[in-house]
């Protein structure tokens, strides 16, 4: 059985095979289908690439039908229940196996020497107004660190590349507590290396001048599972962004905060902040029906549901609610959770989120966990970005490597005016 597709161009009567790889035809391949000599040949044309891959990679498999997520082969329920370090699972992403114990050892060592950052860097944080939203915080400062490390435009170099790697992933946790104590008008707290990755992170957001804090083993593992779920999800707004920005080999600072910009959108990482204020608007249980009714009429979304790939449940929003449960036995219940369980049971049964296959994703029960956690609402965008810097140099790393890639420069179908003859201002 040939592994093609004959495709007859019913304009001309011509036939063509096209061969089939992986499922795919190469968009190339459609090119010689012309009508005459000199066009230029057939596009495909898929808005927001809603049926196109545009990449080949080895780092995340998702079956949307059947709300499957693997990190490198390994299933995320697994990944959740027994990783005990995000750093772990950063390094799988980015190595492609999970590290033995010198490995991590090595690998958690390199991450901490770079956990400190530059005090000008401190001073640009201090330089936000007190009401800056930290996401613009994080963006803006991790996209100043291109200029403090100029040697980060060597892409090509293994141990430079890594040496950038390391910088991001332990200045990420630095720079945005630093951007919220700042906010807060707290002194800021300096890394404290001997803690944990998330333990550090919740040290230097809630440690308080020079009282004790002690890191609560039920947050930190809470955080650390968070930041596990949510450290890649293959080909999702922010990671595609970071590719196409790596294509034109800039450095690794500016693709990430390139990235962070686009997970932002309350489509995408924004989200998480705009399910908790969905749920204060809502109130109380006894208003659900009626938010319900305003989505069907279409006029909102339920925030925090819906997904491009999941058709079923997103596995990591399994995952967070039982997490939720744990978190809430130590801070006592969050009164919006039952708002939440409320909305979920009603669209569950309701034909028209059936038929629309829309389930909770990972943005649904993640703030209320965050909210209860202490962090403020508008943090936590910056709490999705912070992991998913793992995914983003993942990605990132593979695509200057591909070499069937070159510069991402797509095409277009050209609906406007031509021919246009110009006229002086008084004559239009
Ligand atoms: C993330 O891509 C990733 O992997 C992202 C992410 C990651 O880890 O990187 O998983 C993280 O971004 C999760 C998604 C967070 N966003 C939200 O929760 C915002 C609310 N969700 C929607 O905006 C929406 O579901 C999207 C953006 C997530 C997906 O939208 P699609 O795939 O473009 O689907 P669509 O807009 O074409 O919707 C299909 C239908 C439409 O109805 P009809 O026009 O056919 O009548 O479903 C409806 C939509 O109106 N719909 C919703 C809805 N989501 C889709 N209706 C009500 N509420 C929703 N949330």
């Amino acid at each position: 059985m040939p592994k093609t597709l004959t495709i007859i161009d019913n304009r001309t009567g011509k036939k063509y095979e096209i061969p089939v790889e992986n499922d795919t035809i190469k968009a190339a391949d459609l090119r010689q289908i012309k009508i005459r000599d000199d066009d230029f040949g057939m596009l495909s044309y898929d808005p927001a690439l809603m049926n196109t891959a545009a990449v080949k990679s080895r780092i995340t498999f998702i079956d949307g039908d059947k709300g499957i997520l693997e990190y490198r082969g390994y299933p995320i329920e697994q990944l959740a229940e027994n990783s005990t370090s995000y750093l772990e699972v950063a390094y799988l992403l980015i190595n492609g196996e999970l590290p033995n114990k010198q490995q991590l050892e090595a690998w958690r060592a390199d991450i901490k020497r770079h956990t400190f950052i530059h005090e000008n860097v401190k001073k640009l944080t201090e330089g936000f107004r007190y009401d800056a939203h930290p996401m613009g915080t994080f963006i803006s400062t991790i996209a100043a660190l291109t200029t403090f490390y100029p040697d980060a435009k060597e892409i090509f170099d293994p141990a430079m590349r890594l040496t950038q790697i390391h910088r991001l992933i332990g200045k990420a946790t630095t720079i945005a507590a630093f951007s919220y104590c700042h906010s807060l008008g707290r002194p800021l707290v300096y890394p404290a290396n001997e803690l944990s990755y998330t333990g550090n992170f919740l040290n230097m957001m809630f440690k308080i001048g020079e009282s004790r804090y002690d890191v609560d083993p039920v947050f930190e593992h809470a955080l650390t599972v968070l930041f596990i779920l949510h450290a890649d999800h293959e080909q999702n707004c922010s990671t595609n962004v970071m590719r196409s920005i790596g294509s034109s080999h800039v450095d690794p600072y500016s693709a990430v905060a390139g990235a962070a910009a686009a997970l932002w959108g309350p489509l995408h990482g924004g989200a998480n902040e705009a399910v908790i204020r969905m749920l204060d608007e809502i109130g109380s249980v006894s208003n659900v029906s009626s938010i319900i009714n305003d989505v069907k009429d279409g006029k909102r979304k339920l925030m925090g549901f819906g997904h491009r790939v999941y058709k079923n449940y997103d596995p990591r929003a399994k995952v967070i609610k039982k997490l939720a449960d744990q978190v809430f036995a130590v801070t006592g219940r969050n009164r919006k959770l039952d708002i939440a369980l409320e909305l979920e049971r009603i669209a569950l049964e309701d034909e028209y989120f059936i038929k629309r296959k829309l389930y909770p994703n990972v943005d649904f029960y993640s703030g209320l966990i965050y909210e209860t956690m202490g962090f403020r609402m508008n943090f936590f965008p910056v709490l999705f970005a912070i992991p998913r810097i793992a995914g983003w140099l993942a990605h990132w790393q593979e695509h200057i490597l591909d070499l069937e890639q070159k510069i991402t420069r797509p095409r277009q179908v050209y609906i406007g005016h031509r021919g246009k003859t110009w006229l002086p201002i008084d004559k239009r």
